[in-house]
């Protein structure tokens, strides 16, 4: 038999039976279809032909190529299935493995008690004032009665950034900040982070959060000042809390007072974390000094005001029995996720 078409087919059959891959199909296809192939060859070659030779000739080439052309087209979609499957078999994803758990962000616990404590004072009046967490010496201590060599500076253990720039280690600099922008009546709470030289133990650390309330007005006296202090540690701590006012020292008020609620742990009896006297220092006071008064612009013969701070965290570990303040900064969830939102 010499016959070329039937030669050609053969041999075409034969190479496809070798294929396994889409990447050895496509130079196949090429090699027998292509314009330089055996089969546009013998469609060249009808031109030698004879008129009777060619319509038959011409017919069964063009059978020929159609045939090869499905042939590959059908390879093609075969392989392809095969390798799409073969691929997804491969990145697929077992559903059966257990999930990766997730983990929630929840409040602070100190940020739900700062917030608790903004509500209170919200409810009382006062609007919420942001300080600066870096501050000047001026707004620190200066404006605040502590001169250069003041001794009240030593408790504060201060990281200065430059010599006249600080990390703030109290909010009350933010007493002067707002007094130079409003007119009385003032009356604000700022709340935020301070920052203070200490070395960091289960009871100190070098950063903590405070909340700093004011109020300045005409005649604004003691009296106001020790009501507003109890109504809102009563309101924080429940109507059965007993509180002790002492006279203290703060160059920025005068008289000054600190304030101690019955210890929450014990109540009263001595404990441990009262250190066995059956109060808790929760907050400095007093009446602003008149020389920061005018140090804010503010007239001390028209004017009064009290003022007072309080630390945050330690009202959180009493509540919830924590003993360590390191863990607030920690960042260690099985700690952190214990505090439901409030
Ligand atoms: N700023 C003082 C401190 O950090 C607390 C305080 C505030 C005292 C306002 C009196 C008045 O210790």
């Amino acid at each position: 038999m010499n016959d070329p078409i039937e030669t050609l087919r053969l041999e075409f059959n034969e190479e496809l039976k070798r294929l396994s891959t889409l990447k050895e199909l496509e130079p196949h296809r090429q090699r027998f279809l292509g314009r330089k192939g055996p089969i546009q060859h013998l469609l060249s070659s009808l031109r030698d032909l004879s008129a009777e030779e060619r319509p038959l000739f011409g017919k069964r080439v063009n059978d020929l190529k159609e045939f090869a052309e499905s042939a590959c087209d059908e390879l093609h979609a075969r392989f392809l299935l095969g390798e799409e499957a073969a691929r997804l078999k491969e990145e697929g994803i077992d559903v059966t493995l257990p999930g990766r758990p997730r983990l929630f962000g929840r409040k602070h616990p100190v940020s739900c008690m700062m917030e608790e404590l903004l509500d209170i004072f919200m409810e009382m009046g006062f609007s919420v004032q942001y300080g600066s967490e870096i501050e000047t010496d001026y707004y620190n201590f200066e404006a605040l009665n502590f001169g250069p060599d003041h001794p009240a500076r030593d408790m504060h253990d201060t990281f200065y950034l430059r010599p006249d720039i600080l990390l703030r280690t109290h909010t009350s600099p933010t007493q002067v900040r707002v007094m130079e922008h409003q007119r009385p009546p003032i009356r604000v709470v700022a709340p935020g982070r301070c920052f203070r030289n200490e070395d960091v133990t289960a009871r100190s650390h070098v950063q903590f959060h405070q909340i700093e309330g004011f109020y300045i007005d005409r005649g604004v006296s003691f009296a106001d000042l020790l009501q507003t202090i109890q109504d809102f540690l009563e309101k924080l701590f429940g109507a059965e809390i007993k509180l002790r006012f002492r006279p203290s020292y703060f160059p920025f008020v005068e008289p000054g007072l600190e304030v101690d609620v019955s210890c929450l742990i014990c109540h009263g009896v001595g404990c441990a974390v009262c250190k066995h006297s059956g109060w808790l220092e929760v907050l400095g006071a007093g009446m602003i000094h008149p020389e920061v008064l005018r140090n804010g612009g503010i007239d001390p013969e028209v004017y009064s005001g009290y003022a007072w701070g309080m630390g945050v965290e330690r009202p959180v570990m009493l509540r919830h029995g924590i003993q360590d303040i390191r863990l607030f900064t920690d960042n260690d969830p099985r700690f952190l996720e214990q505090f439901l939102e409030l």
